[in-house]
């Protein structure tokens, strides 16, 4: 049985990386293409060879067993809610909605809906994220006391969504999230509370850069984002007897080798991974649980909540300009 998967908008990253992942897999294949456009729709749908297409509703109600949503952040709700009503997985892009109250409507209509849904952060499915985890587990930097790790890349054009707060643009729900997301995976805990100052520039309403300090029992993660710089996507573990480098964390080009640096006695040691397609292993992680073949480190719901009530507490605090603890996010 083929596992059916229909588009919830023509994107970028459906082009780029979804559907060239698809397109590596066996068991999946996109089946219908839904646009607000119905022409775009068609066009794509001769492209990747399916027959089904038209609007969004059009792909809810054909016949598929998933769909993917990549939407502009402030849609990520409404399509997630109705493809679950309608009986429907879905593989929805990050950051998965704007509020922990909208993340918490999409759980519940799940699970209501006996449905599974998953926030698309690929990178860690990356092998490199599991080395990184090994190193930790097995003591090579001693305690790990410090995450630090910055995202960000030069200011996007006027039209993309990413600069339109009515869509949630801005860059905490684009890139922030990433080493939020990352430190909870490192720490293999959630914070306590969170200090931020996001940096909202006036003419458009959204945060252009975010600084972002979580405070965990016994350790900190410095998160810094923004747009309008040199590209960076990386972080550093700093530990008692050691620190972990991983310059290419989050987004990984299919073609890109990896490499995770070990300092150590004043000595580096590397770890290179060969290019990988990070989004065709979440997607084969995602049908393999919810197949019950093998079942997935982490349980997507609850992630998806932990990480919405994370940044939840990150943008409170930036407006109240004050701490917060994450028992205030409810
Ligand atoms: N996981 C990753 O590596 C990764 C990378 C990049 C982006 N993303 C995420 O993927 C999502 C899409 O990002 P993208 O860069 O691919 O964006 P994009 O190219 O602008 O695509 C967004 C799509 O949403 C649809 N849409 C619906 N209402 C819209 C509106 N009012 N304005 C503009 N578009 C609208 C459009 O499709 P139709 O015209 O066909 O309806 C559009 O093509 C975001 O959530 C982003 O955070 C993830």
């Amino acid at each position: 049985m083929v596992f059916k998967i229909g588009l919830i908008g023509c994107s970028r990253v459906s082009k780029k990386k979804f559907i060239p992942a698809i397109n590596s897999l066996d068991f999946t294949t996109i089946t219908s293409v839904g646009s607000r456009t119905d022409s775009k729709a068609k066009q794509w749908a001769k492209e990747i060879g399916c027959s089904d297409y038209g609007s969004y509703e059009d792909v809810i109600s054909s016949d598929i067993d998933c769909v993917y949503i990549s939407l502009p952040d402030g849609l990520h709700e409404e399509w997630a809610i109705k493809a679950a009503n309608a009986g429907l997985h879905v593989l929805c892009e990050k950051t998965s909605t704007t509020s922990f109250e909208s993340a918490k409507n999409m759980i519940d209509c799940a699970k209501r809906a006996n449905t599974r849904i998953m926030e698309c952060f690929s990178f860690r499915f990356h092998p490199q994220n599991n080395q990184v985890l090994e190193l930790i587990k097995k003591n090579h930097i001693g305690n790990i006391h410090n995450f630090i790790g910055n995202f960000g890349y030069p200011k996007p054009d006027d039209q993309n969504i990413r600069l339109k707060k009515k869509l949630g643009g801005g860059i905490l729900n684009d890139a922030g999230c990433y080493p939020i997301c990352a430190s909870r995976i490192i720490f293999n805990e959630e914070p306590i509370g969170v200090m931020s100052n996001l940096n909202i520039e006036p003419n458009l309403g959204i945060d252009v850069s975010s600084t972002v300090v979580l405070t965990f029992n016994k350790k900190n993660a410095i998160i810094e984002a923004g747009f309008g710089r040199n590209f960076k996507s990386n972080y550093e573990i700093w530990g008692s007897e050691g620190n972990i480098k991983v310059n290419r964390a989050y987004a990984v080009p299919n073609n890109f080798e990896t490499k995770i640096e070990i300092e150590k006695n004043d000595e580096t040691k590397i770890i290179k991974n060969i290019p990988i397609d990070q989004t065709a292993l979440m997607i084969k992680a995602f049908y393999e649980d919810i197949m019950k073949i093998t079942k997935c480190s982490f349980n997507f719901e609850r992630e998806l909540l932990s990480q919405a009530r994370v940044m939840e507490a990150v943008r409170l605090s930036n407006s109240k300009k004050k701490f917060i603890t994450l028992e205030e996010i409810n």
